[in-house]
């Protein structure tokens, strides 16, 4: 199936990806993992949710998390260029047929949520509380040093479905996974603001939320980390990598939380915002698709993620396999 030809003009700008809420079960521990070992900023701390930055942002918050009963992921956030932006995105939804809620966030201005058709949870708005910068304030730096946040991947149960509603929304296809056999979607990454994407989606039990990425800024950061992990008490957390992938040229890491929610360590992808940026094909077969140097992922990665909050996942409809490590 071939991927759909890019919508240059959407109806409103989706800026980028935002943030993301996760309910962690003991926020001490999470705290520990984020802010002492990653190294996240702590803003803001009320009402039993502690709210984090990376180095170089100015948004109040990339990362929110939330005591509670279950690990799961809450609505996926993006920043919308301005408000008569945001008011066409809820006509949108509304045009889709899909709810949509406006509601009260802590340090945002107007903000709805709604969900794609799959049912995973969004968010947008277009004001959040701005911080001082503290990309310069080096004495703050810490763990793996981590500048922003880059991307959300997701399972989808149908990556043809997803790629044809994010490029309605004006999300441009990178890069992508074909099944050779059925010719149908395996995997696609999708950008807003230039990288190789703000979304991904990898076939499989979904929706689901595979992991969120932070960008550092070198790939000595993530043997540092290693290094630091594997003698606090984290090295059942390190899940998969250092590599480089195929996919995105991308120095990474994947490590899990204390609740398992899965985390990326990214840096060195490259620029995307040429409007005739053709995008990269690859084949689900390739041993290099995952990592550049061909080690192929643990079956953990394929199979295991974060619950959306209230959303029962759907089998894929795609049965292809990729090539999993023995
Ligand atoms: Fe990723």
């Amino acid at each position: 199936m071939p991927i759909p030809a890019p919508n240059l003009y959407p109806s409103f700008n989706i800026v980028r990806l935002s943030h993301v809420e996760l309910t962690v079960t003991d926020l001490a521990a999470s705290r520990a993992f984020y802010v002492d070992t990653l190294g996240l900023q702590v803003t803001g701390e009320e009402d039993g949710r502690l709210y984090l930055r990376a180095m170089e942002e100015r948004n109040h918050h990339c990362l929110v998390l939330r005591e509670g009963d279950k690990a799961v992921a809450d609505a996926l956030a993006f920043k919308v260029y301005d408000e008569q932006g945001l008011d066409m995105a809820e006509k949108f939804f509304k045009d889709k047929g899909l709810p949509v809620e406006w509601i009260e966030r802590p340090f945002q201005g107007r903000t709805f949520v709604t969900r794609d058709p799959h049912g995973i949870p969004l968010e947008f708005y277009t004001r959040m509380d701005r911080l001082p910068p503290i990309h310069q304030q080096y004495k703050l730096y810490n763990g793996v040093k981590p500048l922003r946040i880059d991307h959300f991947n997701c399972f989808s149960p149908n990556v043809d479905e997803s790629v044809a509603f994010y490029s309605e929304l004006g999300f441009r296809v990178t890069e992508y996974t074909e099944d050779e056999v059925s010719k149908h979607l395996w995997a696609a990454w999708m950008h807003r603001k230039g990288g190789v994407h703000d979304m991904a989606f990898t076939n499989g039990l979904g929706p689901r939320l595979h992991h969120v990425a932070f960008w550092v800024p070198t790939p000595l950061n993530i043997v540092d980390l290693l290094d630091l992990m594997a003698t606090t008490g984290y090295v059942g957390n390190i899940e998969r990598g250092p590599g480089r992938h195929g996919i995105s040229n991308a120095f990474f890491l994947y490590v899990r939380d204390p609740d398992l929610h899965r985390i990326e360590i990214y840096c060195s992808d490259y620029l995307t915002v040429d409007p005739d940026h053709e995008p990269i094909k690859w084949d689900l077969k390739d041993p290099q698709r995952q990592t550049l140097w061909g080690a192929p992922a643990p079956r953990s990665w394929f199979e295991e993620g974060t619950l959306f909050k209230g959303v029962e996942p759907q089998e894929s409809q795609l049965a292809a396999q990729p090539i999993v490590a023995p």
